[in-house]
């Protein structure tokens, strides 16, 4: 599965894009926009500022101008993008109808909006495995004051666009990992965790609850091994 219905599909619509990339942090989906327009005009908008440092850290330089602007008011004109990325965004974000109403009126008249978000559902055992981690994160930054919500069944992803878009297209992207023994990520992400949980500002039990949590999810992980879940990739107009 490696979305080749989604770039047929605007490989054959579009010839070089004003491409938006919403809540683009370090990139992700946005690069296999750009590897199909490599002339395209791209540019992403973040909310947290210090995505600059985390390039930094990464030592990385990010592939497309990113400017940063919260996705709940863009500082763009209507209709003025031919392609709107939103991708594994949609649960980080809380006032989810405002920020597709925004991208409803940044799109063109004929321009398409791609939503791509990893789902909750219809996952392999070493998918699912990612998909607690991930929701244990989520948690975590829950408590920290970041919005971070679990992922979504595909049902639920489908029905919630429904309300604002048509979709044309439903596509999928899964990326396998090629470890065969997870030994050494298992005891960075138990570091991690214990350092992120013991941080946080509640109770001892509660701490013990994750704690617990934690040890289930990365045994799982030892035993079985871990997969980024399967990501819909929803193409759709206004
Ligand atoms: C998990 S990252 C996704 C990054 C990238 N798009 C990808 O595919 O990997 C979600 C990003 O959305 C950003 N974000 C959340 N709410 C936002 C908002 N209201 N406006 C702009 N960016 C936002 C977060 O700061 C975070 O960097």
């Amino acid at each position: 599965m490696e979305m080749g219905k989604t770039k047929e599909f605007l490989k054959k619509r579009f010839k070089n894009p004003y491409v938006l990339d919403v809540g683009t942090g370090l990139g992700g989906l946005v690069n296999e926009f750009l590897e199909i327009f490599p002339e395209g005009n791209f540019v992403g908008i973040e909310s947290d500022e210090t995505v600059f440092e985390h390039y930094k850290k990464h030592g990385e330089e990010p592939a497309i101008e990113i400017k940063i602007m919260d996705a709940e008011k863009m500082d763009f004109e209507d209709n003025s993008f031919d392609i709107v990325i939103l991708s594994n965004t949609f649960h980080h974000i809380k006032n989810k109808g405002k920020i597709f109403d925004e991208i409803k009126r940044v799109l063109k008249n004929d321009g398409v909006f791609i939503l791509g978000e990893m789902r909750s559902d219809d996952l392999s055992q070493k998918q699912k495995n990612h998909r607690d981690l991930h929701h244990l994160s989520a948690e975590i930054d829950m408590h920290n004051g970041i919005y971070h919500e679990n992922t979504y069944t595909e049902e639920e992803i489908v029905d919630f666009v429904s309300e604002f878009f048509d979709v044309l297209l439903t596509d999928y992207l899964d990326y396998e990992s090629d470890v065969s023994d997870y030994t050494d990520m298992v005891n960075r992400l138990r570091d991690i965790l214990d350092k992120k949980i013991d941080n946080l500002d509640i109770g001892i039990d509660e701490k013990k609850v994750l704690s617990n949590k934690a040890d289930e999810i990365l045994e799982n992980i030892l035993e079985n091994g871990k997969d980024i879940p399967t990501m819909v990739i929803l193409t759709m107009k206004k």
